[in-house]
């Protein structure tokens, strides 16, 4: 069956070829057919095809879902007593995690199933229509496979944290614990997709990382890396030596490090939510972008440092605190996205990709960043599913 949207006020395509020429291919007055959860044609509304239905969106804005490439979606408990003591000055340094880990592990597989499902419905009410979800909040094998389990009944973006933190019965024998992550629990969790570590002060060394990012590749994941959120302590060099498709946090780097960056297939998935929730200096994403590094956005939905959940929220931030334009934060939220989890049919609405969109309650995208606070996310299409989610639905 093949549906038309008609009467679109702006539509963002992330297709350079069409409209002005910008990287986010901006159509005014424009339609778009759906066949079969994929983009069919996608042009002038004057110009539209016939179609079996059609609906008609008043002038509104259109724009491929948010691909959010970086959560950690799937865990018991909160930390705002942490949030509220950072607001006061104190610093965050990761020993938080230990304590959502000692939830996590306690809570019952339907609890944690509920919670995850409630910050599911958040982000999709917020037009997010690819999610990546971690594990990383048990640490243990049997644990972390279970999260690797939930996860994988949200997305097929699965990614394996064992490699978090040390956890503290491990305490005094880190390299126990690197060992165990690379083999056994490696081999337990080898449905996901990915494998991520969080390599920073605090958490694991670049040796450590790269002995669990070995083990990974060898047991078929794609990589991706936690790094210089605390400090720069050489991990952007390491994500790039082993080719990670993403490299996420980049508080701190160094002008090396973004020579590095652009020159590879890396993109850096800068995390604002984090910098606000942890008070710490935003990184400049101008400097990323003027060295020729490609830049996405993402939540870091977590209870630590990111208690986020919305994706405007974020580019609200991009675009005020780290030197976005609007239409840079909007790609870097789309096709960055995408480009973070290597998937070439997200994050753009060109013929043949997945029909996955958000319909704004405006007439133009830039309110997501003019129009801070407020949810303008009217309804949210994903592929063959149609429509899934409305900020109706979810009040
Ligand atoms: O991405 N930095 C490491 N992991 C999470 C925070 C985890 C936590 O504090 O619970 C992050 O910020
Ligand atoms: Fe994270």
């Amino acid at each position: 069956m093949a549906t038309l949207l008609t009467n679109i006020g702006e539509l963002l395509t992330n297709d350079p070829g069409v409209g002005e020429g910008s990287p986010v291919g901006r159509l005014r007055d424009a339609a778009l057919v759906v066949e079969d959860g994929r983009v069919a044609w996608v042009g002038s509304a004057a110009r539209a095809p016939d179609a079996d239905e059609r609906h008609d969106l008043d002038g509104a804005a259109v724009v491929p879902g948010f691909v959010d490439s970086h959560t950690h979606l799937i865990f018991a408990g909160e930390r705002s007593d942490e949030f509220e003591a950072r607001m006061a000055g104190a610093r965050y340094d990761g020993g938080g995690i230990a304590r959502t880990v000692e939830a996590t592990r306690a809570a019952s597989t339907q609890e944690l199933r509920e919670a995850s499902a409630r910050r599911l419905r958040e982000l999709r009410a917020g037009g997010v229509t690819t999610v990546e979800v971690k594990s990383g909040y048990a640490l243990d094998t049997e644990g972390e496979a279970r999260l690797v389990d939930l996860a994988g009944e949200i997305t097929g973006e699965v990614t394996f944290l064992g490699a978090h933190v040390v956890p503290r019965e491990f305490a005094g024998r880190r390299q126990d614990y690197v060992e165990l992550v690379a083999g056994e629990m490696m081999a337990r969790c080898a449905s996901a997709k990915w494998t991520d570590v969080f390599c920073d002060e605090g958490a694991f060394d670049l040796d450590e990382a790269r002995a669990v990012l070995v083990a990974a590749r060898a047991a078929g994941h794609g990589l991706r890396l936690h790094a210089n959120q605390i400090a720069d302590i050489g991990a952007v060099g390491l994500a790039v030596e082993m080719d990670c498709a993403s490299v996420d946090h980049c508080t701190h780097v160094n002008d090396e490090d973004l020579e590095r960056l652009a020159a590879s297939d890396t993109v850096a998935t800068l995390l604002p939510g984090a910098e606000f929730c942890t008070r710490s200096p935003y990184p400049s994403a101008r400097r990323f972008l003027d060295a020729g590094v490609t830049v996405a956005l993402a939540t870091d939905c977590n209870p630590g440092t990111s208690y986020v959940t919305s994706m405007s929220f974020v580019i609200a931030l991009a675009v005020r605190e780290m030197g976005m334009s609007v239409d840079e934060a909007l790609w870097a939220a789309t096709r960055g996205g995408a480009a973070a989890l290597r998937r070439e049919d997200v994050g753009r609405l060109t013929v043949g990709a997945r029909a996955d969109l958000a319909v704004l309650d405006a007439p133009r995208a830039a309110h997501l960043a003019y129009r801070p606070g407020a949810n303008l996310v009217s309804c949210v299409w994903i592929g063959d599913l149609g429509v899934v989610t409305t900020s109706v639905v979810n009040s």
